[in-house]
Formats: C-alpha cells, sequence, structure tokens
C-alpha cells in the first residue's frame, strides 16, 4: 500500500494528514462504471462519505450519479462535475431552503421521508409551478443488524416513511397536483457485510412494490440505498469490495418491472479503503498493564472508534523492531480518545510514523475543530482535475 518514496516524502509532512490512494480509487470507480452498464442500474454515490472536490470530480468522470442530504452537497456535487439529472436528495429533515435549491437546479429526485415533507413539497413546487419528481423513502421495520448508531431501518429509527403510513400515500399522491411519484426508496443501514440481510430487503421490497402497483402506482425506480460494508481488519484482502455478488444479491431477488430503473447508493465501499490518517507518534508512556502511545491525530480527526466503537487497522511505517502491545489514544481532552487498546506493532518511538487505514469514508467528512485543533489535510497521491466549474482548485499531491 505505501511505497519506501511514499513514506520518505511523508517525512517531512506536517501530521496529521488524510492521504488518498487515486490509483486504487480509480481502479473501485472502474468496476463500479462497468456494473453500472447492466441494463438499468443506476449508482448514486453517497457524498456524505467523502465531499472532497477531488474525489467528487473523480466519481461523477466515471459516471455515477450523486445521493445528497444537504443543500450544500447538493451544492458540492453541482461545483464537481455532477450533472443535476444525476443528483438525488434524501434527508429526514430537509429545509425549505434546501428543497427549493434542489427544484431550481431541477435535480432528479427528492426521497420523502414522512407524509408531512410530501404535503411541504407539494406546496414548495405549487409555489414555484414545478412538478416535483419524488420517491418515496419506506422504513420497511427491518433490523439489518448493524451496530445500533448505523441502524437505519427499524420502526425505531427516524428514517422513512412507517409502514402505517404506506396505505394513505396512493390517494394523497393522485390529489396532488406538483407531485410527480418516480419510485421506492429504502436504506436500512451501513456496514453490512453478510449478504442474506440484502437479500432479505428484497424480499420485503416486492411486497411492498406490489402494494403501490396493486393501488396504481408504479415505481419506474427501485432505489436500495447503500450499506455494503468493508474489511477495516484486513484491508489488503479485499482493497475493491465485491459489488458483482452485491448487486447481483438485489438483482436476482427483486421483481423487476419491465424497463424499471435499480439504484444503488454506496458510499463507504467507494472511498473508504483508498483513504488512511497519517500521524505521528508524540509520546510513549506506561501506566499499570497498559503501554500508551499519544499520537498527533485525534478524535476530531476521525469520529468513528469513539461513536462506532470501531477498530481501524493502524500500520507502522517506521517500525521495523520486535513487537509490542501498544494502547493507541490521541491528543484530545476525551477518555473516548482511543484508537484501540490492543495494537501489536513493532516498538514504537518518538516520531514514527503510523497509517490508521481504511478511512476513506467518513473520515474527514466527520471531522470537527473540537479542541480548537487544525483540521487534517488532504493529499493525493496524484494529480486530480476537479470537476467542470472549478479547475483551479488546488489539490496537494505527494
Ligand atoms: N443512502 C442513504 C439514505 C444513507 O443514509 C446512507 C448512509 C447511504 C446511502 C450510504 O451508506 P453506505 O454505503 O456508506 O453504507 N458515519 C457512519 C455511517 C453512516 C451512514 C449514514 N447513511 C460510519 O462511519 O460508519
Amino acid at each position: 500500500m505505501f511505497s519506501f518514496d511514499q513514506i520518505n516524502r511523508f517525512q517531512s509532512r506536517r501530521t496529521p494528514f488524510y492521504y488518498y490512494d487515486v490509483e486504487l480509487l480509480k481502479s473501485t470507480l472502474s468496476i463500479l462504471s462497468t456494473l453500472q452498464k447492466k441494463k438499468n442500474v443506476k449508482i448514486h454515490y453517497a457524498i456524505k462519505a467523502n465531499a472532497n472536490m477531488p474525489i467528487l470530480g473523480k466519481i461523477s468522470e466515471y459516471g455515477l450519479g450523486a445521493d445528497c442530504v444537504s443543500g450544500n452537497e447538493i451544492q458540492q456535487a453541482l461545483s464537481s462535475g455532477f450533472n443535476p439529472s444525476d443528483i438525488v436528495f434524501a434527508g429526514v429533515g430537509k429545509s425549505d431552503e434546501e428543497l427549493e435549491l434542489g427544484l431550481v437546479h431541477n435535480i432528479s429526485c427528492f426521497n420523502v421521508e414522512s407524509v408531512h415533507e410530501l404535503i411541504i413539497i407539494n406546496e414548495i413546487g405549487e409555489r414555484h409551478g414545478k412538478v416535483v419528481p419524488v420517491a418515496f423513502r419506506i422504513n420497511p421495520d427491518y433490523d439489518a443488524g448493524t451496530h445500533k448508531n448505523i441502524t437505519t431501518g427499524t420502526r425505531y429509527d427516524k428514517f422513512g416513511i412507517p409502514e402505517s403510513d404506506i396505505p394513505e400515500l396512493p390517494g394523497l399522491v393522485k390529489n396532488m397536483k406538483n407531485i410527480c411519484f418516480k419510485g421506492l426508496h429504502f436504506h436500512i443501514g451501513s456496514q453490512i457485510t453478510n449478504m442474506s440481510v440484502f437479500r432479505e430487503l428484497a424480499v420485503r421490497i416486492n411486497d411492498i412494490q406490489s402494494f403501490f402497483t396493486s393501488h396504481g402506482l408504479h415505481p419506474s425506480i427501485i432505489n436500495v440505498g447503500g450499506g455494503l460494508g468493508v474489511n477495516y481488519a484486513q484491508p489488503e484482502n479485499e482493497m475493491v469490495p465485491d459489488f458483482s455478488t452485491y448487486i447481483n444479491t438485489y438483482l436476482n431477488v427483486l421483481k423487476r418491472q419491465p424497463d424499471q430503473e435499480i439504484h444503488f447508493e454506496l458510499g463507504r465501499s467507494v472511498v473508504a479503503h483508498c483513504g488512511s490518517l497519517i500521524t505521528r507518534v508524540l509520546f510513549l508512556k506506561r501506566t499499570g498493564d497498559l503501554t500508551f502511545a499519544v499520537i498527533d491525530a485525534g478524535m476530531n480527526d476521525l469520529m468513528r472508534p469513539a461513536l462506532y466503537q470501531a477498530t481501524h487497522k493502524v500500520q507502522s511505517l517506521s517500525g521495523i523492531g520486535k513487537e509490542k502491545v501498544y494502547a493507541i489514544v490521541g491528543p484530545i481532552c476525551e477518555s473516548s480518545d482511543v484508537f484501540g487498546k490492543d495494537i501489536l506493532l513493532p516498538q514504537l518511538e518518538r516520531g514514527d510514523l503510523l497509517a490508521i487505514r481504511t478511512t476513506g469514508a467518513y473520515g474527514e467528512s466527520m471531522s470537527s475543530g473540537y479542541n480548537l485543533r487544525k483540521s487534517a489535510q488532504a493529499v493525493y497521491s496524484s494529480k486530480m482535475h476537479v470537476g467542470k466549474i472549478h479547475p483551479q482548485v488546488a489539490n496537494k499531491i505527494l
């Protein structure tokens, strides 16, 4: 993953920083764009995973669409080269301003998460003299069995239209002059590696779809959301996730109507492996049974361990000595600022470089300025042009 040369160049940089392997991103995208050539399959990249413009520019170049959850994400997608017709907009709490932004730009679909939202969108459409393309995001009350903080499809989650509201939807939509029904949307959670979860969701989708068709609403799009997990423990075993098995799992089970499009919204699996957080050891200390290695990256740079008890592989880019067990912790004034308590690494010294792997998704995009810390910069393994509109945006290369 890291050449001797690269590591040498890392030495002279201020740490921590996010390093993105552009070649890996391109090979991942090339597989996705081939799969997207299957009949009526469309992949929208979930921008929330990583919204860096050079990365978005590359993703749009490979023909994927963009799944956005805020007005700023829509703006960023447009600035990075995505066509409005390739942009969808989801989220439980879209503001009027954000809805209007999507409308003004004629994005392709608004994924509606409640009956109340549908009523408001119809009103806003009327005010703007537009018919708004919508998909209903249905909450299928299905537990994807993933971490509780990234499960979205049970009745206890805030996402989607509850099943109990489904019966009123066909009647409502028929009376709304400014709504055009496009399809059904689902997303039951993230970091899912068990394909039977997707298979079972597809079975539920078939039942839900038949309710709508039997009431005269024919979805031209079935959007199954995202959720495909990645191998955090052993990233080198599967640097490009098995997209083909994932997509075929759905295609084999879904009862597709003629010319119906199947949409996927992948985030993590597209960008996770191409990013690493590069950090340096500041101090070493022993307390009781633990040897702490205090590093200069903290939970403000990478929140996943503190928020989801996530483990990311930590790799030494310096040490070659005898291995020892370390508790790797950051500098933030929070006890949860811990990257792992039993990490086996070649003996560490002050100044050693470490790579926290598989941090391309939900790493930089969820970072914060807590403790008034500077943001970790993004650097790329090779030059990337950025979108149609801002070719001048400089990107750092290493
Ligand atoms: N579609 C919708 C409607 C979503 O809410 C999400 C993610 C995706 C697609 C993309 O899911 P993915 O393919 O990335 O699993 N911060 C958490 C993950 C939160 C995911 C939120 N929604 C983490 O770091 O694990």
